[in-house]
């Protein structure tokens, strides 16, 4: 298991690329809009893993109202896992919570599901199924 990537909500999707793309160097992939999420994202490799921008396309998008709660900042992080519903069992069994059902709304059709911040000390955890990426 690896961190895919680590999801970053901002305001601007092309004002932070140029940080992270031209200023750390990262490499950049196409921009993508995402419907099922209502965000614009971008993936920048790095290593194995991945900086993932996020912009919201409309205000009922759960990254405006991140934005408009906490600003912007580090939204979630991603686990590549093998098998999600073997591992949302297992999960599941140590209380952990999962708030959708797994859907192909990933980057690229991915298997994903999010687990509940309540129930992972704060923090939004995706998880994504390994195969496309
Ligand atoms: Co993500």
């Amino acid at each position: 298991m690896i961190i895919d990537h680590i999801g970053i909500a901002v305001k601007s999707l092309e004002n932070a690329a140029v940080k992270y793309h031209a200023g750390m160097g990262l490499k950049i992939e196409k921009p993508t809009i995402i419907k099922e999420h209502k965000v614009r994202m971008v993936m920048l490799p790095i290593g194995e893993s991945k900086i993932e921008l996020l912009e919201p396309t409309e205000k009922s998008s759960p990254i405006s109202k991140f934005l408009d709660k906490r600003g912007e900042g580090v939204h979630h992080i991603c686990f590549r896992v093998e098998n999600i519903e073997k591992k949302i069992k297992a999960l599941k069994k140590v209380g952990l919570e999962v708030l959708e059902e797994v859907s192909k709304s990933g980057y690229k059709g991915q298997k994903v599901v999010f687990l509940h911040p309540k129930s992972t000390n704060g923090v939004l955890i995706e998880l994504v199924e390994e195969g496309i990426s």
